[in-house]
């Protein structure tokens, strides 16, 4: 699968199949990745793949981005304005729900948080791991290991696989961009946002590319392993 031939989901998803098999209990995949790099998509393709292959849910979506900390908290916190950065989310938090989801057996239920993009809040429960016997977590600092965040760094060792999701630069500040204007904001604004705290949190996770077991690339309709 490696090298430049385009890779399917259906075949990512086989894959991930197979590892999970070759383990006993629950199989943690993680999806880091720059913001807009298209992370929530292929977390929400694989699962689909999985489920549909298996004719059973057998897989659930575990975002991160669950953990952002509340507008309220963030005001209270005075940093709002960098909703976004690796401090603005309960890493604790994020960290022993899934040392919790890695030791809860098969059946017992374990409320998710998600986030809701409409009204930018984290939803407590979102979503609830129960069944699923592979959980595909993604966000933006899966990888994160550098002094300034350490509270990140344990997420890594919690995860059987972690692949990073690459897209160029340019196509990242275009999707962002869009997304902002999509979202209220006046095309300044945007760019302004987009500059300013998005490109400098996709620095940030860029950094932290080679510490992950895959490399992805979309590439026609399905992924380019690196
Ligand atoms: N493979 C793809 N091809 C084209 N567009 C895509 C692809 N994947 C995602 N997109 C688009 O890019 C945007 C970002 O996708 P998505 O929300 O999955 O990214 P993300 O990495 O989860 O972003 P964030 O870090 O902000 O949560 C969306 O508008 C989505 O429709
Ligand atoms: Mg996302």
């Amino acid at each position: 699968m490696r090298g430049s031939v385009e890779t399917s989901l259906a075949e990512l998803a086989a894959r991930v199949r197979r590892r999970a098999d070759g383990q006993p209990g629950r199989f943690l995949l993680g999806i880091a990745g720059p913001p807009g790099a298209g992370k929530s998509t292929l977390a929400r393709g694989i699962r689909d793949e999985l489920n549909l292959a298996a004719g059973t849910r057998i897989a659930e979506v575990a975002p991160m981005d669950g953990f952002h900390l509340t507008n309220t908290q963030l005001r209270a916190l005075g940093v709002l304005d960098r909703k976004g950065e690796p401090d603005t989310f309960d890493a604790a938090g994020y960290v022993a729900l899934l040392r919790t989801v890695r030791e809860t057996a098969l059946g017992v239920p374990v409320p998710w948080p998600t986030y809701d993009r409409e009204v930018h809040e984290p939803v407590p429960g979102g979503v609830v791991i129960d069944a699923a016997s592979i959980v595909v977590t993604e966000g933006n600092y899966l990888l994160l290991d550098d002094r300034a965040h350490p509270e990140w760094a344990e997420v890594r060792p919690l995860l059987d696989e972690t692949w990073y999701l690459d897209v160029p630069r340019p196509i990242i500040e275009q999707r962002l961009l869009r997304r902002h204007i999509r979202g209220g904001r006046t095309p300044e604004a945007a760019k302004t946002k987009v500059a300013q705290s998005d490109l400098r949190n996709a620095a940030l996770v860029e950094a932290t590319r080679a510490r992950a077991d895959l490399v992805l690339r979309k590439a026609g309709r399905g992924y380019r392993i690196d």
